[in-house]
């Protein structure tokens, strides 16, 4: 059976989590929207491109240190956010944040999160930034900005690219309702799974079953359950139609009452981001959500040239989406990111293993991204550059 401990890359940590999981949980973290093209376009656009090696340099002494809204982190990637999380493993986000600090990189706590902006922040507080969903009640996401800053967070996140919910097939295949629920029923109808799984079940059970959602909490009903909570959020981030989807003016308003770095998540339009610099935004992560927004959408490695062209160094540029290996990551760097997120990949690693499963992906990135460079003959990630990078014959 796959095991987190002698995975040596991701996709083997991918395959134990794939054994840790039940199946329509293992969904959840893996599947796209509509017929899943744009799941496979994310990893196949890393493949349209090889490295060309530059020997003879002495890349004895070398770094992968990145230097980011000026905090200095030991790689140039990091943990996108995702909410449902502490589904896959209890406190999955404190876990990633402890994760992220041991590594020295960044984390993005989601919006959708279990534990708290405050706990989070405290726990890593080098390392958390906030991604926010826009709640109906402005007044919510107003909140949460002024708890985020009161919370001493440095960048505040803000998701654009789900303004309605997107048709998540596996879901209706699965009939799992979103916010996910463990109803008696449900439960019945997973009982095979759930025998087949059972550590992911004596572990949900003895949390105490549904995470709670500490970031919603105190807006929803007094007393509210766990599934309540959610329930309010899903009904306040995404209800389909103008009153809770994010416009211009929203972001406008964020960027009046958030005075640290603000970083717009799931852009794939040049004019989008040109806008946003002109808006005051400091940073932009091109990401299509993992394939799970926009099926026929861009990749976000194919979106990227032209965004970088069209912003050229004005904004901060990151890029998520179908990362699973050092060489992607350098690949983005080399075509114009300065850093990269992923978000599946740590997911794999909390959900088989823990804070410990977490570490390991990271390991295992972080030596491929440095012997990767070491190749490229690159001592720093600032040495990355696109004449290292030639396209592959169609
Ligand atoms: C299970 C899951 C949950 C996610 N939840 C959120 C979220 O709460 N907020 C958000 O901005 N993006 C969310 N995303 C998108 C990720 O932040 C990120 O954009 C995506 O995972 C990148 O693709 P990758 O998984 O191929 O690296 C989620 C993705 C997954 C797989």
């Amino acid at each position: 059976m796959a095991s987190v401990k002698n995975a040596v890359n991701v996709d083997d940590v991918r395959r134990a989590a794939r054994s840790y999981l039940p199946g329509f949980l293992y969904d959840f973290i893996e599947g796209g929207v509509d017929g899943e093209e744009g799941l496979s376009r994310n990893t196949a656009a890393f493949s349209k491109f090889s490295l060309v090696p530059r020997y003879l340099v002495d890349v004895a002494q070398r770094s992968t240190r990145t230097e980011l809204f000026g905090r200095h982190y030991a790689m140039p990637f990091g943990i996108s956010p995702t909410g449902p999380a502490p589904l896959f493993r209890p406190h999955a986000d404190l876990l990633l944040a402890k994760a992220a600090r041991s590594a020295g990189i960044p984390f993005i706590l989601s919006g959708a999160a279990g534990a708290s902006l405050e706990e989070v922040k405290a726990t890593a507080p080098d390392n958390t930034w906030f991604q926010l969903y826009t709640a109906r009640d402005r007044n919510i996401s107003h909140d949460q900005i002024r708890r985020a800053t009161h919370a001493g967070m440095d960048v505040l996140v803000v998701t654009v690219d789900t303004p309605v919910t997107p048709k998540r097939e596996r879901h209706l295949r699965n009939r799992i309702s979103v916010p996910f629920r463990l109803s008696p029923s449900t439960a019945l109808r997973m009982a095979r799974e759930i025998v087949m799984h059972p550590a992911w079940f004596a572990r949900f059970f003895a949390s105490g079953g549904m995470p709670a959602m500490a970031n919603w909490s105190p807006y929803a009903e007094k007393r509210a359950t766990a599934a309540q909570t959610a329930s309010f959020f899903f009904d306040q981030a995404f209800v389909p139609g103008y009153v809770g989807t994010p416009t211009w003016q929203d972001l406008e308003t964020y960027r009046r009452l958030w005075n640290g770095t603000l970083v717009v998540k799931g852009f794939l339009h040049p004019q989008d981001v040109v806008r946003a610099a002109d808006l005051g935004c400091d940073g932009v992560i091109v990401s299509n959500h993992g394939g799970k927004a926009l099926d026929r959408a861009p990749s976000s490695l194919d979106a990227l040239p032209a965004i970088r062209a069209a912003i050229g160094e004005r904004m901060t540029v990151m890029l998520d989406s179908g990362i699973r290996r050092g060489s992607d990551a350098v690949i983005a760097l080399c075509l114009g990111a300065d850093f990269v997120f992923a978000g599946r990949p740590t997911l794999y690693g909390v959900a088989a293993g823990g804070e410990e499963g977490a570490r390991k992906v990271l390991s295992i990135i972080a030596t491929e991204i440095d012997l990767v460079m070491a190749m490229l003959g690159c001592t720093s990630t600032r040495d990355l550059n696109e004449t290292l990078l030639t396209r592959n014959a169609p």
